[in-house]
């Protein structure tokens, strides 16, 4: 079996390859998708269907067909279809209406759709777009354009898959990381529900919500880089050590900076150790110049170390988390209006709840003994 190390290192060189294959531009050229892309054409008219794959047959392309929506639709549950071709009327389902429940569907969210019609006039191509086709094509089909077509929308998957195997890759070096540290397990992900809580009290938007939910998971990736002599010292650190350490913070932006898609993220990973009166790190930044995102993560991370056991000191109960917390925002370390939300929301969320009343009974029957 793979020690630990050597399962981050696969995951390493694993993300190494995955960003390379997510910045190198799938353009210019005219490469195709390393492994056959398939693509769907939903068509009641068999006559257009058969004109469609004879235009396609000379490309290294599996191609499926099927006159009915319903079934493009249970072929979509089975099948990893790269890019669906559908036609704009059909009997017992739209295609507007089509590319709606498919793009509705977060998995295929980013399945490319060309949609062809009959009919020309500018109404259908926007009723096509408004539902969510990334191209158009009015019939007769001219073959180059179709072609050419199905080759753009086609790189663009390519690269999109790229982009997520990375984050896949990325995400699953966190979990390497916190997996490593046997009285951190489950960090990650309570870390990512109480921020999520937290920003959906403050009205966040969705976008903001997804940028907490990843920090949750990614805030600590940098620790990767930082030797296990330092990482699991039990006693204190010495001051060449301790700015070892600190630096976690700037090695994780480091890593998660050329994935574009974790922009959002970025100040998390940076600015989660920054305190309100500017004593944190790595910038001192003070006040409402710590980015609030940074500054959620960090009330919930530090709720969560709090009542959770480590090496050199047992768990705290929630409410006597709360108290250090507010004792610390006192001393000017903490956001104290973002705890005082954190402290009155913690009492109606249904995970957080449980959470802590397993944490109380677990702090209950330490204090017993
Ligand atoms: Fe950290």
């Amino acid at each position: 079996m793979a020690t630990r190390e050597q399962s981050i290192a696969v995951a390493v060189s694993g993300l190494k390859v995955a960003q390379r294959r997510a910045l190198v531009p799938p353009f210019p050229g005219p490469q195709l998708p390393a492994r056959e892309a398939t693509i769907l054409i939903v068509d009641a008219e068999e006559v257009s269907r058969r004109v469609l794959k004879a235009m396609l047959r000379n490309n290294p392309y599996r191609i499926l067909e099927t006159d009915r929506p319903t079934e493009a639709l249970a072929i979509l549950e089975k099948e990893n279809i790269d890019l669906l071709i559908i036609d704009l009327v059909m009997p017992e389902m739209s295609g507007p209406e089509l590319c709606r429940r498919v793009k509705s569907d977060e998995r295929h969210h980013f399945t490319p759709i060309l949609m062809l019609t009959n009919v020309g006039g500018s109404q259908n191509e926007i009723e096509g777009i408004t539902a969510g086709a990334d191209e158009f094509l009015t019939k007769p089909l001219h073959p180059e354009v179709v072609r050419t077509r199905v080759r753009a929308l086609l790189r663009n998957k390519a690269a999109v898959d790229s982009l997520e195997e990375a984050e896949t890759i990325l995400f699953a070096l966190a979990q390497a990381v916190e997996a490593r540290d046997e009285y951190t397990m489950g960090h990650c992900q309570r870390l990512a529900d109480y921020s999520v809580a937290l920003g959906k009290a403050l009205g966040l938007s969705d976008e903001e919500l997804l940028a907490l939910h990843r920090g949750g998971y990614l805030h600590d990736i940098g620790k990767v880089a930082i030797p296990d002599a330092i990482l699991y010292k039990t006693g204190p650190l010495t001051s060449e050590e301790w700015q070892v350490m600190k630096s976690h913070t700037l090695k994780g932006e480091e890593i998660c900076r050329p994935m574009k898609t974790l922009a959002p993220v970025l100040p998390i990973i940076r600015h989660h150790h920054e305190r309100w009166d500017g004593t944190g790190y790595p910038d001192g930044l003070k006040g409402e110049k710590i980015p609030l995102l940074a500054r959620i993560l960090q009330t919930a991370d530090v709720y969560d170390a709090l009542t959770t056991a480590r090496p050199y000191k047992p768990a705290l109960s929630p409410e006597e988390a709360f108290k250090t917390m507010e004792e610390e925002a006192r001393r000017g370390w903490r956001d104290a209006e973002l705890l005082a939300l954190f402290r009155e929301i913690s009492e109606t969320l249904p995970s957080l709840t449980s959470v802590a009343k397993s944490l109380e009974a677990m702090h209950r029957h330490v204090s017993s003994k």
